[in-house]
């Protein structure tokens, strides 16, 4: 028996800014910008100074393109006005605090007034509705919980949204499975790995995946590929639909895919303006060119952030199922780009190539190691399950095919290590892709 599939919604269930012209859309943001730009001028000390230091004024602000001519806003900005210094508005009046972990450094913290909060309901749960969940429904949420705002942030939009949520956070794989089998949720919230062991752990116990009862899969928070979401989509038989946030902005629901379209995530603009500049020379470019993904937030009374680096790469497209404008799935951030022996290389390209080869699971990680004076990389991936009695040979001609695949592809030399399925740690929330065994110096 094949599931009933999920639906868009229909016009009549959406807020009026998804359908609104791009005209409404533009006085709206024009308006709140200039709000946003005072807000933080008049309240948050580092606002005011760098404003003053690049010569620029709120007032200055006569249309939405003059907003290039205010500074950015990094996580080293965020890190020097550690814990609370960059908040708008006295301590008392935020409800609630969130924090990035920061691997390096001191972390980022987050505040939001209740306002705030309601704003960032409201987001998540107009996410969920375009990914075709609708009131009444059983959300199951494996983000973690805690300082991290992938748990809170869904399900706060869950409850706005009306729907019956299950707050099972990340890890406790076996549990996870027995509550979807026992309760029956037909969304799932998770990051598109941790939905990996997810459906490893089904197959473990003798479940198939996709007779469960799973029909919407809200995936995000990582980069992931068009091959993993047809992959998670084959194996649960359901829709999966890319969600987008990070803390500094609010967290998940900035932006999401619609289930109708699935062409890209739509940006909730009426929250949050982005630009896409050249990382180099901080140049904006125009709609379709590809650079870092800067957004500004337009109604946030705690945190007001004005033109922040999100390191994020992609570009702005139209709307198609919404006016808003689109952001192409994002592969990469500047970051995670590793250059080998001088070739720029993104994990996710990695995971597009040898999800191609019906023989390799999803589960790899790529190794770095010095060798001489050249950077060496190994892609260490696992075999599928049922493929753990293959001979050394066949394993050999599987290796030596990624290999050829990843320099025609990718342009790289890399070598592969076939490991038997299991051996590779599995990530409970945000997967990491690269460990690097470089010296550092
Ligand atoms: O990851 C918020 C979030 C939670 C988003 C749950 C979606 C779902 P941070 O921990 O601050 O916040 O990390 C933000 O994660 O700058 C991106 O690099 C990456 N990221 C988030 N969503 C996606 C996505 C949350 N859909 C950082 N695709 C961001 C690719 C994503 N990368």
């Amino acid at each position: 028996m094949t599931k009933q599939r999920a639906r868009p919604p229909a016009r009549a269930e959406l807020d009026p800014i998804e359908t609104a012209s791009r005209d409404e859309i533009a006085a709206l943001q024009f308006e709140r910008l200039r709000w946003s730009l005072r807000h933080a001028f008049e309240h948050v000390p580092h606002y005011r100074q760098s404003f003053e230091r690049a010569g620029v004024h709120p007032d200055e602000l006569r249309h939405l393109d003059d907003l290039a001519r205010f500074p950015f806003t990094t996580k080293e900005d965020l890190r020097r006005n550690y814990p609370f210094g960059m908040f708008a508005v006295p301590r008392e009046r935020l409800i609630r605090i969130h924090a990035s972990s920061g691997t390096t450094g001191k972390p980022t913290v987050v505040g939001y007034t209740r306002k705030d909060i309601e704003n960032w309901s409201a987001l998540v749960a107009r996410s969920i509705r375009a990914s075709g969940g609708r009131p009444g429904e059983l959300l199951h949420v494996a983000y973690g919980y805690g300082l991290f705002t992938g748990g809170l942030g869904a399900h706060y939009g869950g409850e706005h949204l009306g729907c019956t949520v299950i707050p099972m956070s990340g890890g406790q794989t076996e549990r996870q499975v027995q509550l979807i089998a026992d309760f029956q949720p037909s969304i799932i919230m998770v990051t598109p790995s941790y939905m990996l062991a997810i459906a490893d752990e089904f197959e473990r116990q003798g479940l198939d995946p996709a007779r469960s009862s799973l029909k919407v899969g809200i995936f995000g928070a990582e980069p992931w590929t068009e091959s993993m979401r047809r992959e998670i989509e084959r194996r649960f038989d359901m829709d999966a639909i890319d969600i987008y946030g990070l803390s500094e902005v609010m967290g998940p629901g900035v932006a999401n895919e619609c289930i109708e379209t699935k062409d890209g995530l739509h940006v909730w603009e009426d929250h949050f303006y982005p630009e896409i500049i050249d990382p180099a020379s901080g140049m904006v470019l125009p709609d379709g060119e590809t650079g870092e993904l800067v957004f500004t937030t337009l109604t946030k009374e705690g945190l007001p952030i004005i033109r922040y680096r999100t390191r994020d790469l992609t570009r702005l497209m139209p709307g198609t199922a919404r006016t808003v404008r689109r952001m192409a799935k994002i592969t990469g951030r500047s970051d995670d780009m590793l250059i080998v022996r001088g070739v720029n290389l993104f994990p996710t390209q990695i995971e597009e190539i040898l999800l191609r080869d019906p023989r390799l699971s999803p589960h790899y990680v790529l190794e770095l190691r010095k060798e001489g004076p050249l950077d060496h990389l190994t892609v260490k991936v696992e075999l599928r399950a049922d493929l753990l009695n293959a001979s050394e040979g066949e394993r050999a001609a599987i290796g030596h095919d990624l290999e050829r695949h990843i320099k025609a592809l990718a342009g790289v030399s890399a070598a592969a290590s076939i490991v038997d399925p299991g051996s590779i740690e599995r990530s409970l929330g945000k997967a990491k892709r690269v460990l690097d065994f470089r010296p550092r110096d």
